[in-house]
């Protein structure tokens, strides 16, 4: 799903006769974002990705791995879709420091091997930005021995993506700005937020 947003989601206020356009923000340590897409349209994408997962791994046992922190909530609201038997678990990967990529992955909590071989195993990740992370996480399957795994992601920016590998599902694509809610942190803060914010840019 391609996500064209407005520029904000606007909430209407209701002040007797006049009625108040206006978009919510939050501040997180030294930065405010504004609300962008909200909850139920991340959930009807993400319900459109498991309905696509229900029929591709249709009588399969698929293992529905999430890429720790920020691929919590996605990883639960998708496994609830999904119709069949599966498996889940967690890896966790790091990466970026404040609202930029360092560019250096490092993995801090590693690959059971022995449980994810000759699997069907679905990477679920938050987001794809440069793609670093998930470039890092098909080589260590392939230094593992293990076969190729399935990667989706809840959000992909595809002006930031500096790969060539293969993106399987995406829920939708978002234009190249820094985002948090529903996962998603800055420096720690903002998971918890049901809908996503992206940032104010006159900061
Ligand atoms: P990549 O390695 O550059 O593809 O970035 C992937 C990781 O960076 C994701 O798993 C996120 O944790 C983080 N990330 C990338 N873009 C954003 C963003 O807009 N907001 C919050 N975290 C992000
Ligand atoms: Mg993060």
């Amino acid at each position: 799903m391609k996500f064209k947003p407005p520029n904000s989601l606007l909430f209407f206020v209701n002040l007797g006769f006049f009625k108040i356009a206006m978009a919510k923000t939050v501040q997180l340590h030294d930065k405010t974002f504004e609300t962008y897409i909200s909850e139920a349209e991340i959930l009807a994408a993400i319900g459109e990705m498991a309905e696509r997962m229900n029929r591709d791994f249709e009588g399969k046992t698929p293992i529905f791995l999430g890429v720790l922190n920020g691929a919590f909530m996605f990883h639960a609201d998708l496994v609830r879709h999904f119709n069949g038997p599966c498996e889940v678990g967690f890896v966790r990967y790091g990466s970026y420091v404040g609202t930029e990529s360092t560019g250096e992955v490092v993995q801090l909590l590693g690959l059971d091997t022995a449980w994810l071989r000759d699997r069907e195993v679905i990477i679920l990740e938050d987001i794809v930005d440069t793609g670093n992370t998930v470039e890092r996480i098909l080589s260590d399957f392939e230094s593992a021995g293990l076969k190729r795994p399935f990667i989706a992601t809840l959000f992909y920016k595809p002006e930031a993506f500096q790969k060539d590998y293969k993106v399987d599902y995406v829920a939708m694509e978002i234009p190249n700005a820094f985002i948090v809610g529903y996962g998603l942190d800055y420096d720690g803060l903002g998971r918890n937020l049901p809908d996503v914010y992206q940032i104010v840019e006159t900061q």
